[in-house]
Formats: C-alpha cells, sequence, structure tokens
C-alpha cells in the first residue's frame, strides 16, 4: 500500500469536481435532497446496479412517497415491492427503520452518523452516502466503486477485504472527501468508480485521475482489485414444479419468516445427495397428493450469497381435480392463471423457473 503518495488530497477532489461537472450523470435520486429519497436510493443501491434500481426506485415512491407511508403500510407489501431485487432483508430492514423513525418524536430524520448506523440496514458506508449526499455533511464513503477507485489510485496489491486494507482505505476515503462540497464529492467518486474506473476494462484514458494513479503507473489498473480468495460456496439442488390445472399454475407462499419471507413461489423442495431430480420430483407430488406425468423443461441456476441454487424444473398437467383442495396445507396457495404469475411477487429465482416454460433449455 503506497501511504506516500505524493498528491494533495484537495487534488484529487478538484479533479473529481470539476470531471462530475462535465460528465455526472443525470440520475433520479440527484433531482432530490430529501433523505428519505434518499436513503431508498443508497439502500437498493447496496447490492444493485442503478439501470435495475431506477423503477424499482420510481415505483417504490410511487406507492410510499415518503417515511410516514412507508411505516404505515405491512412489511408483506414492502416486499411485494422489492420482488425481484434481491437481497429482501433490505426491504425488511428498511421497512423496520421507518417504523422505529416515525416512533421517535419530532419524527426528523437523522442527520448523525451513530444515529444514522443504528437504524437498522445503515453501515457506516451507507450512513456516510446519506450524510453527504442528503446533508452536505463531510463524512466518508466506501461502497464497491469507491474502494475500487481509492484501490487503484494507491496501488493496494493485497487481498481486498484483509482488515488492514479496509483500515486503509477508509482512512484514505476520509482525508480524500471534500469539506467544502461533500454533496457533489460522493457522487462524483461513485460516478467515476461506475462508468470510467470499472471492474473490467478501466477507461484510464479519460479518468480525471490518471496521473495520480499508482496503479495506472504500474500497469496494474486492469488487475486491481486483485480477487477476494474465494471462499467454497455448497450447492443445493431443488426440484420445482409447474402444475397445471385447467389454464392455471399452483403457486404458493413462503413463510413470513427465513430467507425470502413472504414472497411467492412454485412447490419446490431440496433433492437429497444422489436422489436423482426426477425421484424428488415424484415425491413432491405425492405430497401434494396430485398426479399427473412428469416432463423435465430443464434446469435454472440461481446464486445467494452464502449458496449457489440448482432447480430442476418438471411441468405436470394435473390429472387429479378431486385432491386439489389438499394442496400445501399450512402455507397460503393459488392456482393462478398466466396472466396473474406475471404481476406475483415471485422471488428471482423462480422467476427463472416461470421464464422456462416460455423457452425451456
Ligand atoms: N451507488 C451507490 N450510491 C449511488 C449514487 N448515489 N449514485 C450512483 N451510484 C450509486
Amino acid at each position: 500500500m503506497k501511504d506516500n503518495a505524493t498528491f494533495a488530497a484537495a487534488e484529487v477532489a478538484a479533479r473529481l469536481l470539476a470531471w462530475y461537472g462535465r460528465c455526472g450523470r443525470d440520475l433520479p435520486w440527484r433531482q432530490t435532497r430529501d433523505p428519505y429519497r434518499i436513503w431508498l436510493s443508497e439502500v437498493m443501491l447496496q447490492q444493485t446496479g442503478v439501470a435495475t434500481v431506477i423503477p424499482y426506485y420510481e415505483r417504490f415512491l410511487q406507492r410510499f412517497a415518503d417515511v410516514n407511508e412507508l411505516a404505515a403500510a405491512t412489511v408483506d407489501e414492502v416486499i411485494e415491492l422489492w420482488a425481484g431485487l434481491g437481497y429482501y432483508s433490505r426491504a425488511r430492514n428498511l421497512h423496520a427503520a421507518a417504523c422505529q423513525l416515525v416512533a421517535e418524536p419530532g419524527g426528523r430524520f437523522p442527520s448523525d452518523l451513530q444515529e444514522l448506523m443504528a437504524l437498522p440496514g445503515i453501515g457506516r458506508s451507507t450512513a456516510g452516502a446519506i450524510l453527504s449526499i442528503a446533508f452536505d455533511k463531510k463524512a466518508p464513503i466506501l461502497d464497491g466503486n469507491v474502494r475500487r477507485v481509492l484501490i487503484r489510485l494507491y496501488a493496494v496489491d493485497e487481498p481486498p477485504r484483509a482488515a488492514s486494507v479496509e483500515k486503509f482505505l477508509w482512512q484514505r476515503a476520509e482525508e480524500l472527501t471534500s469539506a467544502e462540497r461533500p454533496h457533489d464529492y460522493a457522487q462524483a467518486i461513485m460516478d467515476l468508480g461506475a462508468t470510467v474506473c470499472t471492474p473490467r476494462n478501466p477507461d484510464c484514458q479519460v479518468c480525471p485521475l490518471v496521473s495520480l494513479c499508482q496503479a495506472n503507473h504500474l500497469g496494474l489498473a486492469g488487475e486491481l482489485p486483485r480477487r477476494q480468495p474465494r471462499k467454497a460456496v455448497p450447492l443445493v439442488r431443488q426440484v420445482a414444479l409447474l402444475l397445471e390445472r385447467n389454464g392455471e399454475f399452483l403457486v404458493r407462499k413462503r413463510p413470513l419468516q427465513g430467507m425470502l419471507a413472504g414472497l411467492w413461489e412454485f412447490p419446490s423442495r431440496e433433492v437429497t445427495d444422489g436422489q436423482p431430480a426426477s425421484a424428488a420430483a415424484a415425491e413432491l407430488l405425492a405430497e401434494l397428493v396430485l398426479s399427473g406425468r412428469l416432463y423435465e423443461l430443464g434446469q435454472v441456476g440461481h446464486a445467494y450469497s452464502h449458496f449457489r441454487l440448482e432447480v430442476a424444473v418438471f411441468q405436470v398437467a394435473v390429472t387429479d381435480h378431486l385432491a386439489v383442495g389438499q394442496v400445501a396445507e399450512g402455507q397460503p396457495s393459488l392456482w393462478l392463471p398466466t396472466i396473474d404469475l406475471a404481476e406475483l411477487a415471485l422471488h428471482g429465482a423462480h422467476k427463472k423457473v416461470w421464464a422456462l416454460l416460455a423457452s425451456p433449455n
């Protein structure tokens, strides 16, 4: 780590701000200073890219225009608007934080780092982004984009998540943040990471920091950040059934606690070690007290943060109509026509399951 960089922090900020004036993006959350809207955008952007976030952000605000409306909703309604964005704990935390905020006497939005970080779902970087963007307070940010810019600027040639690297980067982020224009500085450095200092093929020729960038001097810009040594992620195998009866498909709602809580899915279960997927599918059909011929449509894969899911998908034309009333006791379930399925809050893996029906692999 090159702590002996010869440039002044003020020079970095000045170049970033001038570049942002020319090249900054016009994004929906940049037309407001409303902390509720900035908070929402930052939470959505924590694990999701700008292009995906924009329609979700706009739909969310149409439904919940302020923190009071969000707090008055059920967590189920919030999850439904989140369906497809992934990392659903973000939606649950957002709702829980809104409930805490409206319960406070005075009901003002916190503008203090510790108070913000005490809210569910707000870590140090998100708190920094809210403080700088909504309140124009000097507060460092270290999200994925900023991290990459700094790792290259200082040629950090070490595993990027090492504790020593983390400490070093927060110190640099603090030093570089503009005291005069924290709002613009935050947007500028995030935009540089998103549009110029990109993970692959950084466009160094147009970068305002190129002559200061240590990775560029060393010919390492394309190679840094180094890959974090990966932990092996376990594979979970599942079967899912697209059960069709009179043009309708069976879906059920996941329990309100636990992973993907409150979202909808097709009946599914895990495949045990060594078991053929077709045997697991037949067992599931029997558990549902339904019958019909199983036709294997194909497979879909989905990556979660701590495991990978592989789903073998079977289509079944249900022949035993008498038993339909016994389906999926204890978990709300419905037979829905295709037109309603398009509107349903299916979780991401089962959106892929559904897409397989249109184009089997
Ligand atoms: N990523 C995280 N926050 C962002 C913001 N405010 N603008 C663009 N990208 C971002």
